[in-house]
């Protein structure tokens, strides 16, 4: 890393001491946890208004996965407040997963507001390891938002390419890296150190869609998009669908 990037870091780790103290003392962690899951559900609607039409886009195929039997197996994995219900065909039968407890009072919210999706169940589990879901049992996984926040995105892909079944698709929405060209790849890289610690574990420079290139996914369909949130560092998104 380069000494000036390294040099803006600590300027902005200076900013927010107290909180880089608490990490050190190993008692930061609860409270992004506990914060994480009010200020999504606070956010999730202006969200939706933003990025609505490119998740209408994503979201319009899953039903040509339904299984042999005619059911969509759905596994919203890092379902968090369940910001993707609205989306889903009416009838599939949705099993969230996250590593967070505390999302569940906010999925219950979602899922009242909802009722055209077929709850089956909420798992707490992170998603590199999910050996309550049985390989091949699902048709689709859906991640919006929830690769940036994990260390073994090679290790989550294996695992969703486990629990789908043949033919089925994995598809997602996930903010990535800004072009390296640019001032705000400059403002992702000196933000990073403390946004991980704000946004319980999020990254702001994944590149993400190497990861899914490099997966054992049979084929990968993504587009680069910004989202029209001229002030977020997390504004460069992909979004697309990868097949097993
Ligand atoms: C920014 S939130 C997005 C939630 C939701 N998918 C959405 O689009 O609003 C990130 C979510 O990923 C979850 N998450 C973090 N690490 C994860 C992991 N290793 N496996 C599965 N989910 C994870 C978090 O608990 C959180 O619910």
């Amino acid at each position: 890393m380069a000494p000036h990037i390294v040099f803006f870091q600590i300027c902005v780790a200076i900013i927010a001491l107290p909180m880089h103290i608490l990490v050190v003392l190993g008692l930061w962690d609860p409270i992004p946890k506990k914060f994480l899951p009010y200020l999504l559900a606070k956010m999730t609607d202006s969200y939706n208004k933003y990025m609505g039409d490119h998740k209408k886009e994503l979201f319009s195929s899953l039903s040509d996965f339904k299984g042999p039997s005619g059911e969509l197996k759905v596994l919203d994995l890092g379902c968090g407040t369940g910001a993707n219900f609205r989306f889903y065909p009416s009838g599939c039968k949705v099993l969230c997963v996250d590593p967070n407890p505390n999302f569940k009072t906010y999925l219950s919210k979602s899922l009242a507001e909802n009722d055209h999706v077929h709850f089956q169940d909420f798992l707490v589990a992170p998603g590199e390891n999910m050996p309550q879901v049985a390989s091949g049992s699902m048709d689709v996984v859906v991640c919006t938002l929830v690769l940036c926040s994990v260390d073994n995105i090679d290790g989550i892909l294996a695992e969703i390419h486990r629990v789908l079944r043949p033919g089925g698709a994995f598809f997602f929405l996930e903010h990535v890296t800004e072009d390296h060209s640019s001032w705000r790849y400059f403002f992702q890289l000196i933000l990073d150190p403390t946004w991980k610690h704000l946004v319980d574990g999020c990254r702001l420079t994944k590149e993400t869609w190497k990861n899914l290139e490099q997966s054992l996914f049979s084929e990968v369909k993504y587009k680069h998009v910004l989202a029209p949130l001229k002030w977020n560092p997390a504004r460069c998104h992909i979004f697309g669908h990868a097949l097993k």
